[in-house]
């Protein structure tokens, strides 16, 4: 693979090259056309506006002409690739809900355009329809990742991860284009394996007929959003199921790991104490929940609570693995933080985050913390960028 013979950083100062001598695209070799080009692409991605869109039902899969980046989220799986213009992300919803086999089911989820395959006389319903379904049988529907790892209790876990993974894309149009999916850092005291979970989804990845690379969750938001502080900072990434952290020096990720705990913790907590199902919860969430606003009820102030707490425990398990590592680099000035993933995003997270971080000692100074500018698509964004710049670099 690239990433052996030069580093990342070698090949990001390379994107940025291209960008600044863009007489580097007028070259007559055409074997460096291609390879400037493609890092001027790469480069100026960076900049690109990011368009988004879930998967409609009935909608085919595309197959990918350029390089993919990949999100594997606890909530949600999202692909990014580069337009001409803009970067251009489709999502699809990280569930599943099954019905018994029969003719007249069958009968319907065809003609209804619903996304789902046949197994063991089940229909696995996946993606935006198995919520549909799940919330016309009131009921909750099933994950097959759980705090951000391939679940070892959903035998079908896979089977429906790869399903959801080809709603939103087929094989490659040229065989052996790059993807870069997204991996959690290792968990604290966590449950479940990331060498497992990463070898599962690049075997599958790899048979689909890409070159499959990964990268760390936390190290994507840095590359989506630091390119402006030459990569070095912390990047954390509050999603459904975890918190990703990275501290990255120079594009260099020298710190990496995860906590799992995330949207799903906070919507079940809140939910338990005032009696009614995580998943209202995480609607009601989605729509209205501000932290700068007092809470009105019982369930917005469980909300405020456990937001508080989520905040703690993060800003808590950065003070211990911080201080325990040898690694930290010796940086010269103060290093910003920025966070992404959609817990980050009810309005009030980044003040608040930035006011408690005061009682926590770290051992790098931070400049600042700021949100990412589209806190859902950040993780697909950095791993577009890696997959492109490895692409650079073959
Ligand atoms: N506007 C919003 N306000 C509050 N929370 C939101 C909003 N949008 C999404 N969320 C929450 O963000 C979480 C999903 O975030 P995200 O898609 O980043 O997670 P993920 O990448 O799938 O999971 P993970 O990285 O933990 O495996 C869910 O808990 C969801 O309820
Ligand atoms: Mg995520």
């Amino acid at each position: 693979m690239a990433t052996d013979r030069t580093s990342l950083q070698e090949r990001l100062e390379a994107l940025k090259r291209a960008e600044t001598d863009s007489s580097a695209v007028l070259e007559d070799d055409k074997q460096d056309f291609k390879i400037e080009s493609r890092m001027a692409q790469a480069e100026s991605s960076l900049k690109k506006e990011v368009r988004s869109r879930g998967r409609e039902e009935g909608e085919d899969a595309e197959a990918p002409s350029g390089p993919v980046g990949l999100d594997i989220g606890t909530s949600h799986v999202i692909v990014a690739q580069n337009e001409r213009r803009y970067i251009k992300t489709t999502n699809q919803l990280n569930a599943f809900f099954t019905i018994p086999h029969s003719k007249f089911a069958k009968d319907i989820l065809v003609k209804n355009d619903v996304f789902f395959f046949e197994q063991d006389g089940m229909y696995y319903i996946v993606g935006y329809s198995a919520e549909n379904f799940a919330n016309m049988f009131d009921t909750d529907t099933r994950r097959s990742i759980k705090q951000g790892l391939l679940c070892s209790d959903e035998k079908e876990g896979i089977t429906v991860i790869q399903a959801i993974i080809l709603s939103l894309i087929q094989k490659p149009k040229r065989f052996g284009e790059v993807l870069c999916f997204g991996i959690p850092g290792e968990p604290l005291d966590g449950i479940g394996s990331v060498t497992y979970h990463e070898s599962i989804i690049k075997m599958f990845i790899a048979r689909m007929g890409f070159s499959p690379i990964s990268i760390n969750e936390g190290m994507a938001v840095v590359l989506s959003e630091l390119a402006e502080h030459d990569y070095t900072g912390i990047g954390i990434s509050i999603g459904g199921g975890m918190c990703n952290v990275c501290l990255s020096y120079l594009s260099f990720p020298v710190l990496t790991y995860s906590i799992q705990i995330g949207g799903d913790y906070i919507d079940n907590s809140a939910g338990a104490v005032v009696g009614i199902p995580g998943t209202r919860v995480k609607a009601i969430k989605e729509k209205e929940l501000s932290l700068v606003v007092k809470p009105k009820d019982r369930l917005t102030t469980a909300l405020h609570i456990f937001y508080n707490e989520l905040i703690q425990k993060l800003q808590k398990s950065m003070e211990r693995v911080f201080s325990a590592s040898n690694q930290i680099p010796m940086i010269s000035k103060p290093i910003p933080i920025v966070l992404s993933g959609g817990s980050a995003m009810p309005d009030g997270f980044t003040d608040i985050f930035e006011r408690s971080l005061a009682k926590v000692r770290l051992p790098v100074e931070i400049s600042s913390v700021h949100l990412a500018e589209d806190p859902l698509n950040t993780t697909a964004k950095g791993a577009l960028i890696m997959a492109m710049t490895e692409e650079v670099a073959e």
